[in-house]
């Protein structure tokens, strides 16, 4: 798909691709994101498989305002002072989502937070207006490969996987938005950003504690995956059946029939993306029965298989005694 002008019409033809369950790249002020409709598991999934990335990070959700954030999350009065002072621009919120939120569980790896920024770039702003949705974008770029800056960026790494790339012209940070965790005490800056620890210590009073991996701003820091949901149930991998009492996970048309348990099929004509938009859903799912264990049948370790075998991987590892979920 070749780069589009920014025109009204362009952006609403890219609006209409979005609720379609399309994948539009389109300009912020820190870099280019790859949009989907954040409440589309499918739209989401192919984010990821776009993206090629092996595992699967939660994702953050761009909208335009405060009165939208209020719908998706838990906003206090220290988040909502940090948005009166900052949005919109650089800094993304995490905040606890609220029960019923309409948010792909892909788009925020199952977890009970969520990340919320609300972009400066008017085109950004006028993309959220049109679709009408919560947008999940990543940085446009293939996993392992820089942030892009420019629409020509994006279209050299993704140009073949995208409906269509809005140009807006350079962005004019460059970095990706500051990450603030509001969810403990004190906030934790996750990642660092045009908005500095400073400029929250003067909003709020409070000096964020800095997690930031040594590496700089590579989102990707192992640390970060530890968020990911847990369920309680054990899993066990490679499964070629379910005993007595365990939940089974399945994937493809080939199913063993457990003795006994609820079974829920990823994607019974094996399709990964059916499967990756499906994965946390069904994993709090089989939670939900209070089995004990869960089964999980052999998934393709190719394509999204990839990022879908690290999850489970992370699922079945041990977990020291009273780890937090
Ligand atoms: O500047 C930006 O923020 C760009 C542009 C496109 O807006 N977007 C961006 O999004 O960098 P993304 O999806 O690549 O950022 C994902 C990172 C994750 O790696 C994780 O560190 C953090 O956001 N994150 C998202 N949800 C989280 C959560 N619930 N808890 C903790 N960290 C979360
Ligand atoms: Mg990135």
């Amino acid at each position: 798909m070749p780069v589009v002008p920014s025109t009204p019409a362009a952006i609403a033809e890219a609006a209409e691709y979005l609720r379609r369950g399309g994948l539009v790249a389109f300009p912020t002020e820190t870099v280019y994101g790859l949009g989907a409709d954040a409440t589309n598991d499918l739209a989401v999934a192919a984010v990821f498989s776009a993206k090629g990335r092996p595992t699967f990070n939660p994702l953050i959700m761009h909208v335009p305002g405060l009165a939208v954030a209020r719908r998706l999350a838990l906003i206090d009065d220290r988040a909502e002072a940090l948005i009166r002072i900052f949005w919109p621009g650089p800094l993304t919120l995490v905040v606890p989502s609220l029960p019923g939120s309409p948010i792909s569980l892909l788009a925020t790896a199952g977890l009970d937070t969520i990340a919320l920024r609300c972009p400066a770039h008017p085109v950004a702003q006028a993309l959220m207006m049109a679709a009408r949705t919560p947008i999940a974008a990543p940085s446009a770029n293939r996993s392992g490969h820089v942030s892009p800056t420019t629409a020509a960026h994006v279209e050299a790494d993704l140009g073949t996987v995208l409906d269509m790339i809005l140009d807006g012209g350079p962005s004019e940070v460059g970095l990706e938005s500051t990450i603030l965790d509001l969810t403990i005490d004190p906030p934790r800056l996750l990642r660092p950003g045009a908005v500095t620890a400073d400029d929250i210590r003067d909003a709020i009073g409070v000096m964020p504690q800095s997690v930031v991996p040594p590496a700089g701003d590579r989102p990707t820091a192992p640390g970060q995956l530890e968020s990911h949901y847990a369920p309680r149930a054990a899993v066990r991998l490679d499964a070629d059946h379910a005993d007595p009492g365990e939940a089974l996970i399945a994937f493809g048309p080939h199913t063993t029939a457990p003795s006994a348990g609820a079974v829920v099929n990823l994607s019974p004509r094996g399709d990964l993306l059916e499967a990756a938009a499906s994965l946390f859903a069904a994993l709090r799912a089989l939670d939900a029965t209070g089995t004990e264990s869960i089964a999980v049948m052999p998934i393709p370790d190719h394509g999204l298989g990839r990022a879908i075998n690290d999850r489970l991987r992370r699922a079945a590892a041990p977990r020291p005694a009273g780890a937090a979920r």
